[in-house]
């Protein structure tokens, strides 16, 4: 049985339900991941989790080893990862404590080591015109549906490399680009998993308006207050979410690498 990866935000360092089976310390070739993966159980499929900022909030999100934590997941036999990550919306209708489910990236992040294919392994071009997994994108929405938990079906996510937020006019800006949503992580870990062929999806807590978009200053406790509240609905959509996995995969996250090479 295949195992699913999860990749826990702020505000999401464990799940309900979750039988802990096993910590596991991976070593990478690229360094640390975050933290030790937990791995077990919920209901009958096997998870493996790992919170991106480790487990204590002490890796801001531009020192995250995205490559490391990848690669430990896939040396798990992780073949498919959802994602949670807390952003802010831009969006009209986009309002703190909405989830989306991503279908779109736009890369802004500018010193972060984004590739597994530095030269020595061949040159390669992973195709990346649909950055999350779509048949992945598409269980998660049943789920959704299933479970009565309201989700955003689709949301453009800006990454910025932070650790400051945005100014009103860079969200101005990534507006009129078509951003919905902005958040600090979601890259360059989508084109990791691509690369590694692993499926990957992204789940979005909007938690707070993004700079500009209310009148008020944003603050950090206004942020973990939002994921906090959301936290019950996301392990409730997560749990239906395995649930509904089926063994095989049907998508072409798999070939990722096929044709992939110069
Ligand atoms: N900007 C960037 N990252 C974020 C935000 C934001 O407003 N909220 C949560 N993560």
């Amino acid at each position: 049985m295949s195992k699913i990866g999860l990749i826990g935000g702020s505000g999401l360092y464990d799940i309900k339900g979750f039988i802990l089976k096993q910590k596991k310390t991976v070593t990478t070739p690229y360094g640390k991941p975050s933290d030790q993966y937990l791995i077990g159980k919920i209901g009958n499929t096997e998870i493996v989790f790992l919170p991106r900022h480790g487990k204590k909030h002490n890796m801001p999100p531009h020192m995250i080893n995205y490559r490391a934590n990848i690669w430990g997941f896939k040396k798990l036999s992780v073949d498919r990862i959802i994602s949670i990550s807390a952003v802010g919306g831009i969006k009209k209708g986009f309002k703190p404590g909405d989830i989306v489910v991503l279908d779109q990236i736009m890369d802004m992040t500018r010193n972060r080591k984004s590739t597994f294919y530095d030269g020595k392994g061949g040159v390669m071009h992973i195709d990346f015109t649909e950055p999350y997994c779509p048949e992945l994108r598409d269980i998660i929405l049943k789920a959704g549906k299933q479970a009565r938990i309201s989700l955003k079906n689709g949301g453009n996510y800006v990454a910025v490399e932070g650790p400051r937020l945005e100014t009103a006019s860079e969200i101005k800006g990534f507006k009129l680009l078509g951003g919905d949503v902005v958040g600090m992580t979601g890259m360059p870990e989508a084109s990791l998993a691509r690369e590694a062929a692993i499926c990957y999806s992204g789940i979005s807590v909007v938690a707070n308006y993004a700079a500009g978009i209310s009148k008020t200053k944003l603050t950090v406790p206004e942020v973990m207050e939002a994921m906090n509240a959301s936290t019950e609905k996301l392990k409730q959509l997560l749990k239906k979410t395995f649930s509904l996995i089926s063994e095989e995969r049907k998508c072409t996250c798999k070939d990722a690498l096929k044709e992939a090479k110069i």
